[in-house]
């Protein structure tokens, strides 16, 4: 094997996916495994898990849970170890956005988008951060958004944990770097997904987005391959704190 394909294929690595069952958090599972990683998925969903797990085979293993709950956390990584060893590399890809407008967001919707766009990101992490720490080697990805620095109609709560996770990912990254531990953010542009269906299914909307972007379209699911695998892998070994925007340019403009 070459040097350039060794420096993506994490054979022997175990990867943690949250969202697993769904959109980017479904596609980072499924990249991840082709790459020759153990995954273990974890979402609510039971049924949408084991469809995964009967795709990927023997590298995907998947736990259902609401990893929203703070004081789950601890338990669950017990169980996370059990399935394939402490894991090296971990992708938060789990996230909600309730849409509720400024003035009407309700103490709910901002607490749980909060607690699980930005709270469980760290938590979990801080849970799983010592065993990488003994490897002297780790990967982080957490989800950002377009909303990490551009303000959007009915995104007061997604916004402010979009913008906190760009700040989180560089306070992580200072924390762990010195220990091997790589932490980055992708920042999505508009993908299909359950999340963006309200989005996509507004043709005008969709084409106004398409239309903000340099390269002039919306996102497809397999442009996140590259930057995921790039920012799991020891390809992006000197790459930290950062977020890497995956918008077709939508922010550059
Ligand atoms: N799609 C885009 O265009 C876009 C753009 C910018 C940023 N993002 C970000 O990218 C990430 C993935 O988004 P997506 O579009 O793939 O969303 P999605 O298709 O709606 O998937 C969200 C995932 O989160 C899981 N989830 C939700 N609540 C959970 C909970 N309490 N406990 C455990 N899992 C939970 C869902 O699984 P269950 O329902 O089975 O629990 C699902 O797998 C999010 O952080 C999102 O903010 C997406």
């Amino acid at each position: 094997m070459d040097k350039s394909t060794s420096l993506f294929n994490l054979t022997g690595k175990v990867a943690v996916v949250t969202g697993a069952s769904s959109g980017l958090g479904r596609r980072s599972a499924e990249v991840l495994a082709v790459a020759g990683a153990k995954v273990v998925g974890v979402a609510r969903r039971t049924e949408v898990l084991e469809s995964l797990a009967l795709e990927l085979g023997e590298n995907f293993s998947y736990i259902s849970a609401d990893i929203s709950d703070r004081g789950r956390l601890a338990d669950l990584c017990l169980e996370i170890n059990s399935k394939f060893g402490p894991p090296d590399i971990l992708v938060h890809a789990a996230g909600v956005n309730t849409r509720q407008t400024a003035d009407e967001v309700t103490d709910l919707g901002w607490d749980q988008t909060i607690s699980l766009n930005l709270s469980t990101p760290f938590f979990l992490s801080q849970l799983l951060v010592p065993e990488m720490k003994k490897k002297g080697w780790g990967r982080i990805v957490n989800f950002a958004s377009v909303q990490t620095t551009r303000a959007f109609p009915g995104g007061i709560a997604y916004g402010a944990s979009k913008g906190a996770i760009g700040q989180l990912t560089r306070a992580m990254a200072e924390a762990w770097s010195s220990h091997g531990i790589c932490v980055n953010a992708i920042g999505p542009g508009f993908f299909p997904t359950e999340l963006t269906q309200i989005v996509f299914e507004d043709a005008e909307r969709s084409k106004r987005n398409a239309d903000q972007t340099c390269i002039g379209r919306n996102g497809e699911m397999e442009d996140l391959d590259g930057p995921l695998l790039f920012l799991c892998s020891e390809a992006s070994r000197y790459v930290t704190g950062q977020v890497l925007m995956v918008d077709g340019g939508f922010t550059a403009k």
